[in-house]
Parts: C-alpha cells; structure tokens; sequence
C-alpha cells in the first residue's frame, strides 16, 4: 500500500509550495517508485509548480459517468467509478518521475462536495498502484471533516504565524484524531524569519517538522512561471521540505 502524504492548513500559507518540493524530493531520492501527485484543491496550482499540462480532471471523469449513470448523484455512480477504473488511468498525467492527476474545478455549488466522494474513492483506488501518492488539499477543513483524507498515512499541516492559520492548522490536527487513519503527522511553519518569534508561537503540542524562512528565491521564481525543479537545492523552501519529509519517517 501507498504511503499517502496530504498537505493541509488555511489558503495561501504554502501547501503548494511544500506539495510540490515533496513531489520532486521524492522523485531524487527514490527514483525506482511510482510517486502520484493530486492536486485536490479547486482553486488548482500544483500543476503549474511541477510543470505539468493537465488534459483531463477527475470532474471529467465524473461528468462522463454521470451522464451514464440513471441515478448520477448516488451510489451507482460510484460502482460506474470502479468499473471505469482504467479511465481513472487515463486521466493521468505522466512526467518522467511522477503521475499527476487534478480534481479540476467543478462549476456550481451542488456538484462540489460529489467530486470529493469521487477524489476519496479514488485515493482509495490508486493507493495499490502507487508507492506515494502526495495531496494537495483544499484550502481549510472541509475534505478532513467529510472524511475525503480518510486513508492518508503522513498527515503535514502548513501554516504561517497568522492566528487564523494556526487556528486552521489546530482545528484540523484535532479532528483528524477522529477522521483521519494517519500513521504520522505534523506542522510546517512556513515564512517565518525571526525564530524567536516561531518558538513563541501557540503550537499546542503539534510536532514541527520544520521552519522555514521567506524565500525570496521561490517567490522569484514563482513570479517568472518556474516550476519547483528549477529552485536550488540550498533554497529554504527545498531544505525545509527536506527536513519535514525526514521527520515524519520517509
Ligand atoms: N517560504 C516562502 N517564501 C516566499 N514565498 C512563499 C513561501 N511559501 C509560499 N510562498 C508564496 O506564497 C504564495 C502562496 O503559497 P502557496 O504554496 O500557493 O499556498 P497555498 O497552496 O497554501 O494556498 C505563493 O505565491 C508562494 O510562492
Ligand atoms: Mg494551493
């Protein structure tokens, strides 16, 4: 079974960031394994850091079935799902070192939560096939509490010093004990420079996996439309990602 690795915590804190650094981290240091990149928030972006054209969405895929199904929004859609396992397959992305796959960005408000029971089946259906397979999650709580993250395994929260990211990173650190099988789990703190200031933050007992300071040279490249392959390895967005990875065992 897959090792899965999901990112979560308030919008704009840098789970992307950090998603795509394990994305490629993982790619060097274990090249022979079969790595799945999913970029599960609709708000999409992990496709642009790792330099991936995405084709084709599970909302696609979810559209397709749907329009098959008699009854599209229940559980014969679903049981459609499993069958169109190699559709799932196909939808993939491949790069040379990982798969990517996006839940893409449904329009109207009733279709939202359904590509989420789609996205949990389907980490569910990939996880015999891959090695890792690393999220992106949507920004806040809502794929913890409708149990979409169930079967991840390294639970990594991210957040700033704002106190609503902490709050968001804490909320979901505690449901997670209820709705979440994790094996492993932590925070990032991310963009925070004075260390002082990082140790005096209102952590709570949530183990952190790393600090990590202002990278002018990842927002550099992130202006410019580079991918996360094209960062130094001594830039503190890479060596932060390094050292979370390793503390949370892989
Ligand atoms: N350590 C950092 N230093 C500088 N810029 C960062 C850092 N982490 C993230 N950013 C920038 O902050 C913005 C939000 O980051 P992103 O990873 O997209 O957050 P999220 O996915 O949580 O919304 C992006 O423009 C990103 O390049
Ligand atoms: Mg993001």
């Amino acid at each position: 079974m897959a090792k899965i690795i999901a990112l979560a915590g308030k919008g704009g804190v840098g789970k992307t960031t950090v998603c795509s650094a394990f994305v490629r981290i993982l790619g060097e240091t274990r090249p022979d394994s079969r790595i799945l990149a999913i970029d599960a928030d609709p708000a999409v972006g992990l496709a642009t850091a790792l330099g991936v054209e995405v084709n084709e969405t599970l909302d696609d895929i979810r559209c397709e079935i749907i329009e098959k199904a008699e009854d599209g929004a229940g559980k014969e859609a679903l049981e459609l799902l499993g069958e169109a396992r190699y559709r799932i397959f196909d939808a993939l992305a491949e790069k040379e070192r990982f798969s990517f796959l996006a839940i893409g960005r449904p329009e109207g408000a009733g279709c939202y939560c359904s590509v989420n029971t789609y996205l949990k089946a389907v980490i569910e259906m990939v996880s015999r096939d891959f090695d890792y397979v690393v999220i992106d999650g949507e920004a806040g709580i809502e794929q913890i509490n409708r149990r979409v993250m169930e079967k991840v395994t390294h639970l990594v929260l991210v957040t700033d010093a704002s106190k609503k990211g902490l709050q968001v990173a804490r909320s979901i650190y505690e449901v997670a004990d209820r709705l979440v099988m994790y094996e492993k789990r932590g925070i990032i703190l991310n963009r925070i420079d004075d260390e002082e200031l990082a140790a005096t933050l209102p952590t709570d007992g949530m183990e952190i996996l790393s600090v990590i300071q202002s990278d002018p040279s990842h927002a550099r490249n992130d202006i410019l439309g580079k991918t996360i392959f094209e960062l130094e390895e001594t830039a503190p967005v890479y060596k932060g990602a390094k050292e979370a990875l390793e503390k949370i065992g892989i």
